[in-house]
Order: C-alpha cells, then structure tokens, then sequence
C-alpha cells in the first residue's frame, strides 16, 4: 500500500493538522517517480513521527523544469510585486505561528516554549526584512568616459539549490528562501532527511499566499541522492548549503559541474575568551547560552571556553551551577524545559562518544558527562549538558566539532596565548572575548579568525547583520545586505553615446 499524500496529525499538545507528505513541485503535492519514502523519527521517543515521499535524481529533473519555466516570469515582475508576495507569506506565517511552532517542535526536539517559537517568530522577521529589500537593488552608473553610458544590473542567477541542515529546519529555509526570492531567483530546497515534516506544512503557506506555481519548489530527501543531484545539476544556477564542512566540501566539488555560484555555511568551533577583568556573572551567563541552547547543536556555539589562569576555578564553579539550574531537560512539550533531546539517534551516539574520547584523554568532566537516563527521558535522545575542565590543546574534543550540549574549558595566562589557541582550529565561524578593557576588545576582535565576533556576549545575531565563517567554516554571507547580494550578480551594459566608431 502506498502512502497517502496527506494524513492527520494530532500533536502531543492535542493540536491538529493536516501532514503533506508529497514533493512540493509547481504548488502541488507529489509522489516520488520511484515511490520512495523517508521516515522522521520523535527524538523524544524514538518512535516514528511520520514518513513522507523522498525525492531522487528524476524528481530533482522535474523540480528543475517546473523552477526554469517559473523563472521567466517571475524575474519580470516589480520588485514591490515580489515584496508583497513575501510580506503576505510573512503574515499568513504569523496567523499560524502558533502551530508551526509546534510542528517544528514535534520534528526536530526543540522544546515549544523556551525555544521553536523563537525560530518562528525570526522566520516571520527575516520574510518581512527582505520583502522590504526587494524593490531596493539597485545597480550603478559608471561615469568614465562621456562618450559612453556604462551601467549595471543585479541580475538574479536563476534557479537556485538551496540544501539545509536540520537544526534550524524551518529557520535555515527562511535565511534562504527570503533573500533569494526577494531578488528575483526562484528556488528548490531540499530539507534534511533527519526534520522533513514542519517545512512541507510551511509549503502549503506559500501556496496560500498565491507565489505563482513552481517559484518555490520543496523536495524531502537524503543527501546521497537529492542533495547529490540537486547540487550536481546543470540546470540550476546557483547552490546555497549549511551543514558540515565535510558536506560542503561536497557540494563544492558537484557544483563546479557548471560553475554554479556556491555558499556554504559550515561547521564551527568557536572558541570564548574570559580575561581577567570579564564582568564573571555575564561571562558565565553568555556562555552556557552559547552552548547549551538548541541542545549544542548550533553551527555557531561557543564550544571552547578559555578562561584566565586567576579567575579560572571561580569561574568554573559559578558556570557549572549555572547551567545546572537553568539548563533544565525535558521533552518538546514540557514549557518549563529549556534543553530537549539530540536531534536523532546517530547525533546521540557521536556525542557519547565524544564525551568518552574527553575522559579518555584526560580531561576532568565538572558536570554531565552522560546519557540523561531520569524516568521517561530514558527513552529519548537526551544528553546531560557537559562541562569538560583542564583540557589541553591538542586534545580532539578541543579541535572537533561535537554538535552537542558538551563544552570544552582550558585555562591561558596571556593574550598572545589565548589568540592563538583560539586561532587554532581548522575552523572559523565565531568568536566571544570578554573584557572590560574597550581596546583589547577590539584589538583581540581584528586578531581572532572569524566571521563573526561577540564582545561580551555569545551567539548574538541579528537579521539585519551578515552571518558566516572564514576558513573552512564557509564561503559567503547570509542575511543582512550581505546576504541578499550572494542572490545577485552584476550585468554590465554599454551605450555608445558618440554614435560611430
Ligand atoms: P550534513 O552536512 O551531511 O547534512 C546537511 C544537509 O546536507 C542535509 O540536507 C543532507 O541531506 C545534505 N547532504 C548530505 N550529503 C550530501 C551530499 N553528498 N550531497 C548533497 N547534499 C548532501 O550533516 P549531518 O550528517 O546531518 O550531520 C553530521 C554533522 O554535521 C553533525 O554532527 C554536525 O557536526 C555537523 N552539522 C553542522 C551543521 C551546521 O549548521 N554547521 C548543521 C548540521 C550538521
Ligand atoms: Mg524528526
């Protein structure tokens, strides 16, 4: 028997709703040409959430055909034309948050309350903020030589790619799908394989909200296959990706089949700085934000903690109580949980396993250090949030990503000393530095290799302010201006003005 393309589902909070469980293609619902499913699984639970189609290289064909026709008419609208259709998804997103929230929840193990409505409220914000950019690109005249009118347009690319990872399912589409749609592409993306069902509902809103057919096409399947193909393909014309570094070297390498422009938001770890004169009760509160939110599981987390040698034992004791009594566990719809569980079954086992490679080279483990195992979180993918001490610069869980509630702490004694350890990684996403001292702060901000840097504070981020790493935390910049020119490209026209040669 073959899945039905919908089913209802009534949430563990007692909402219903209606399951699309088809590749959105050309607004409609389908089934994969092979017939093909995936499974979501209820990280709190273990059981299956809901299974739904998973495309493959001939459904990618189809998107790619369906997203090609849309095109050509959708490059010729108005940029106030485009921007409505965004505010007006922005505002059917609001009327619905309520549930989205929940969906997204349910999916991916982010708990309700004191984390998914968060992303669905930034996801309303970010639709709105490019809807505002999309009648405000602009090109330029270049006033070299009277005898000739030389301009330019920010010309769309075309059918863009766009591969997310599931930590952020429906937040990752909107840093994505805003920009690109705002500046005239259209789009195919494919959600992970681990959280495909709250972005297929988000589908149906896009449908409500009247973007003509095939504008905004959304395929569920595995990477191996879809993402292969869609990233390969030479009918798309740009590909936009977030996930690990290993992926996106990738995705790197299938896109230069034809050249096609490449972002890549990667992996991270991104270290935090206390220096002797921090303010030590904000420095512990911002830390144990920037790795115990969302599980760990932030391409941005601050996952190493350099602490100076006289403040280092203070410090240590206050965060670990912290985090201790604020970062509390529980499951999606439990509202007084801050932590829920690791996304899947397979995040889990690699962060145990990186918790036992941390005791097994040594270093001191000041609080968690295993499986949550109280009652009925047994059954779920839930992680105490760890904190390991005294840890030393050659050790793997300083210099890997780990992707989980697990914080890495080491102590330092001068500021060349501390920069360089924080330099040290292959990576380059984030970085916080706490001090008092206004020109440290800024000095250590030009030294540290990063795309983004905190002073006092972790995590921080804004829409309106471009997001990205260097070194092999990426390529490109989301959100902000920034964000919105990597959906465009510079055509040059020239005007013969003399009239003869
Ligand atoms: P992944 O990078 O493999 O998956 C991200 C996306 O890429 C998914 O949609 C996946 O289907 C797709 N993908 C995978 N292989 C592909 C291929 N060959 N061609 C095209 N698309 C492909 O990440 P995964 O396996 O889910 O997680 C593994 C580790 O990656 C995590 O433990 C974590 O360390 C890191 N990660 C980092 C993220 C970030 O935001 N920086 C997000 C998710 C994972
Ligand atoms: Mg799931």
């Amino acid at each position: 028997m073959s899945l039905p393309l919908e089913y209802e589902v009534t949430l563990p909070n007692g909402k219903k709703f209606t399951q699309q469980s088809g590749l959105f293609i050309n607004n409609e619902f389908v089934k994969s040409k092979s017939g093909k499913t995936l499974e979501s699984i209820n990280p709190s639970t273990g059981v299956v959430n809901g299974e739904v189609y998973a495309a493959e290289d001939a459904d990618v064909d189809v998107a790619v055909d369906a997203a090609r026709a849309a095109f050509k008419s959708w490059k010729k609208l108005t940029g106030v034309e485009r921007g409505n259709y965004l505010f007006k998804f922005a505002e059917i997103l609001a009327e619905e948050q309520e549930l989205v929230s929940a969906i997204e929840a349910w999916d991916s193990g982010k708990t309700l309350a004191q984390n998914a409505v968060y992303d669905i409220e930034e996801t309303v914000a970010v639709f709105k903020y490019y809807a505002g950019w999309a009648d405000k690109i602009q090109g330029r005249v270049i006033q070299n030589n009277p005898k000739t009118l030389a301009y330019t347009v920010h010309e769309p690319y075309g059918v863009c790619g766009q591969i997310i990872p599931w930590n952020y399912p429906i937040l990752m589409a909107a840093w994505k799908l805003a920009p690109a749609l705002a500046a005239g592409n259209v789009v195919i993306l494919k959600s992970s394989e681990i959280t495909p069902l709250s972005i297929l509902y988000l589908a149906t809103l896009f449908k409500k909200a009247g973007f003509p057919p095939g504008t905004v096409n959304i395929l569920s399947g595995f990477g191996a296959t879809c993402g292969k193909a869609l990233a390969g393909h030479h009918g798309v014309d740009k590909v936009a990706f977030t996930g690990s570094t290993a992926t996106g070297k990738v995705i790197q390498q299938l896109a230069s089949s034809n050249l096609k422009a490449v972002t890549l938001e990667c992996g991270g770890k991104s270290p935090l700085i206390v220096r002797a004169d921090a303010d030590l009760d904000q420095a512990v509160k911002w830390a144990a934000v920037g790795i115990m939110s969302n599980q760990g599981q932030v391409c941005t987390s601050t996952s190493r903690i350099y602490i100076h040698e006289s403040i280092y034992e203070e410090f240590l004791t206050l965060f670990s109580a912290h985090v201790k009594e604020v970062y509390t566990q529980g499951g999606m719809f439990n509202d007084e949980a801050i932590v829920g569980p690791q996304v899947s079954q397979m995040q889990h086992d690699k962060i145990l396993s990186y918790i036992d490679i941390g005791k097994k080279e040594g270093a001191r483990v000041v609080t968690g250090g295993e499986k949550n195992e109280e009652g009925e979180l047994a059954k779920g993918y839930f992680i105490k949030p760890t904190i390991f001490a005294d840890v030393t610069p050659k050790m793997r869980i300083v210099n890997e990503e780990i992707f989980g509630p697990v914080v890495a702490c080491g102590k330092f004694s001068t500021d060349e000393e501390v920069v360089e350890y924080a330099n040290q990684t292959e990576y380059g996403l984030g970085a916080s530095i706490f001090t008092r001292d206004i020109a440290v702060a800024h000095s250590m901000a030009a030294d540290v290799e990063a795309g983004m840097v905190w002073i006092n504070s972790s995590n921080d981020s804004d829409h309106h302010v471009p997001f990205g790493g260097v070194k092999m935390s990426g390529i490109g910049r989301e959100l902000g201006e920034y964000g919105l020119s990597t959906y465009t490209q510079a055509k040059a026209v020239f005007v013969n003005l003399a009239n003869k040669l």
